[in-house]
């Protein structure tokens, strides 16, 4: 992070106080935080009695040998009791958990609590007929339909750790997570609905599970039928989802764990080509998720509509779809599409149909909507939303106050939250009912939680000064280890500074104090609020049989935050095709092709620079700095400490020709 970048962040002067009505009926309050401040465990203490039902209560909060914690240890309880039967036994299994809206126009479909917890529980002893115990891990391969909830829930009803695989990610992609956690079923579909028509999702099932001679840790698929399109099936290991719900006892007793017992493992990327299995546990986990879902959101599960955008295959859908709000006994509508099919005013006719309260989206789709204009939004009546929040990367100031006026109708307060898979629920943002927001800032870390940004040395910098993002104390939804690797885990979070977590963003106080986080401060992008690892993106371009060596870097992008560029050496026997510059742009198809293959589409760089050289540092390490230069059209920065300085000028003398796509 250069010195510039951060005197580049403006002063900003713009402050929204709380709208004393919305402050009135607030669940977060001023006092949080002097309570928290006064008595660190008890607070937590106090959340996790408030918001989770513990079938056994714990006697200890937290136990903490850096850089591994405990937190309510001896306690026990289920968290998917806790986001169903609780709600039913209390009385309110009429209330809507959730409204499902499909993409295809018309495709809708509501489910009480009562409801859920009926499919859940079948789903439950479908899966234990499987021979799914407590301690096996079920790998989930669905688009955003609510049999991903209704899986995810049934696996926790059994103990069983769950490891959800976004959709979106190619059949290698679901192969290497599947293998890392050994999951012993997989939980898909047919296909989905993604842009106005059906998409199959179930043959990357089955490619993921042949692979050559290796031997797989599945012995079923369950397969949820929603297109209805062609499937290929193996007889004895593929199932269908609702014969063998259809066919499984109504009841189950959920499985009481201990709170330290896993919930599940999501796979983020790291600075490192292979994903890290994050892993979280039961207690802590669901008292933060609950706890913000409070305070943050200001869920009021009576009245509120709440709509998180996000997709159940990433961390915010885990949080904030399934165990913050459905822990709280929401009411929540899940939306299968793109906000575009089939008008760009999808999103505003959804707020107006269901009434939604609660919107909780990333800057990524705000910019979108800001292109498409706001006289979209402007075509539907929004006069129901109240809040507004925003995750995933950092939102600019003028996206935040256009967010704020067209969506919020200058009446919502707006939360940008920053938290992490890591994190496990939100850790810096404003109470919408308490702080006066700053747009473009996440404000202050949230009662409970103790963050602060340090230099090199591991000093606190100044109000003003930017440095290391870091949490100096543990918190309950912490994870817990990178599955099946402490040392990588210790030596990834808690290596820059001793018993502090630092996970790779890099923040500037303010004047008043108040956080700026800037983004990635490691080889990992944020591409629309979308975690993918450089390393991982260069691995799937030298698979290619004609590439030799490629460096990837993050380029700053209007719509999608940062955009994948990359920079690929050819085999020598490839670059005599590739003089002709029409197949040197063929080629670049391919290997993006190919990485959208290897990855998903997610990762497919948005550019592909053929060159000849790298710029490399004496000891070979490839100095991204420059081509991020290159890619964002910047002058080139420093080069002297490159073994041959050369090397600039010829990449950016052969940019003229072939390349970029
Ligand atoms: O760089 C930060 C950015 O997203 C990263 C975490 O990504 P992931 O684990 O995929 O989780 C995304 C959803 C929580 C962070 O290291 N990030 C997330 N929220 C914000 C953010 N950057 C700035 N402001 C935010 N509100």
């Amino acid at each position: 992070m250069s010195e510039q970048t951060l005197e580049n962040l403006l002063k900003e002067d713009r402050t929204f106080p709380p709208p004393p009505e919305f402050a009135a009926h607030a669940n977060g309050t001023a006092e949080l935080y002097a309570q928290a401040d006064a008595d660190f465990e008890g607070c937590w203490a106090e959340q996790a009695r408030t918001y989770v039902t513990w079938s056994k209560d714990f006697t200890q909060v937290l136990d903490w040998n850096p850089p591994f914690a405990t937190w309510f240890a001896d306690g026990e309880l289920n968290a998917c009791w806790n986001a169903l039967d609780k709600h039913v036994e209390a009385g309110n299994g009429d209330r809507v958990a959730i409204h499902f809206i499909g993409e295809p126009e018309g495709d809708t479909k509501d489910y009480t609590y009562s409801e859920l917890h009926d499919q859940v529980q079948r789903a439950a002893n479908a899966l234990s007929a499987l021979g799914v115990g407590t301690g096996d891990t079920v790998a989930i391969y669905l688009p955003m339909i609510p049999e991903a909830v209704i899986a995810m829930l049934a696996c926790a009803r059994l103990g069983a750790p769950h490891s959800v695989v976004f959709g979106g990610f190619s059949s290698e992609a679901l192969r290497t997570r599947i293998d890392d956690a050994s999951a012993k079923v997989v939980i898909t579909a047919d296909g989905g609905y993604r842009r106005g028509k059906p998409s199959s999702l179930k043959p990357a099932v089955d490619a993921a599970l042949v692979h050559g001679d290796d031997v797989t840790s599945v012995t079923n698929v369950l397969v949820v039928r929603r297109t209805g399109q062609d499937t290929a099936w193996t007889d004895g290991r593929d199932l269908w989802w609702h014969e063998a719900l259809a066919a499984a006892e109504p009841t189950h007793e959920a499985v009481p764990v201990g709170a330290e017992h896993p919930l599940f493992i999501l796979y983020t990327s790291g600075t490192t080509g292979k994903p890290k299995g994050i892993l979280h546990t039961t207690g802590g986990f669901l008292t933060q998720c609950a706890y913000t879902s409070s305070v943050v959101h200001d869920v009021h599960p009576e009245s509120d509509v709440y709509w998180c955008t996000a997709d159940i295959g990433w961390v915010t859908g885990h949080s904030y779809i399934v165990y913050g709000p459905m822990t709280l006994g929401a009411t929540q509508v899940i939306y299968e599409g793109t906000p575009d099919t089939p008008h760009q005013g999808r999103f505003w006719e959804i707020v107006q149909d269901y009434g939604v309260t609660i919107l909780y989206t990333a800057p990524t789709a705000i910019r979108t909507f800001m292109k498409w204009g706001e006289e979209i939004p402007a075509k539907f009546d929004m006069s129901s939303l109240r809040l507004l929040g925003s995750v995933g990367e950092p939102i600019n100031p003028e996206a935040w106050m256009w967010y704020r006026r067209v969506i919020g109708g200058d009446r919502c307060p707006v939360v940008d939250t920053w938290w992490q898979t890591e994190t496990g629920a939100i850790m810096i943002s404003p109470l919408p009912g308490v702080s006066a927001a700053v747009p473009g800032s996440a404000m202050r870390a949230i009662p409970g939680i103790v963050a602060d940004v340090l230099d090199e040395a591991g000093d606190p910098v100044p109000d003003g000064g930017g440095g290391y993002l870091v949490i100096t104390k543990p918190w309950p939804a912490m994870l817990r280890t990178v599955y099946g690797d402490d040392q990588r885990y210790k030596d990834t979070y808690w290596g820059r500074y001793d018993g502090v977590y630092f996970a790779g963003d890099g923040a500037k106080k303010d004047v008043d104090g108040d956080i700026w986080v800037l983004g990635r401060v490691d080889d990992v992008m944020n591409i629309s609020g979308h975690r993918l690892s450089t390393t991982e993106i260069e691995s799937a371009l030298v698979s290619h049989p004609k590439v030799a060596e490629a460096a990837v870097v993050g380029a700053a992008d209007v719509t999608t935050g940062q955009a994948v560029c990359a920079f690929v050496i050819l085999r020598s026997e490839a670059v005599e095709e590739a003089d002709d510059v029409g197949e040197g742009a063929e080629l670049v198809q391919e290997l993006r092709t190919h990485v959208a293959r290897e990855i998903g589409p997610i990762a497919k760089p948005r550019q592909i620079m053929i060159v000849e050289e790298l710029p490399k540092t004496r000891s070979g390490k490839i100095m991204r700095r420059l081509l991020r230069d290159v890619a964002e059209n910047r002058e080139v920065g420093d080069v002297t400490t490159l073994a041959d300085s050369s090397v600039m000028d010829l990449i950016k003398a052969g940019l003229g020709g072939t390349g970029s796509s």
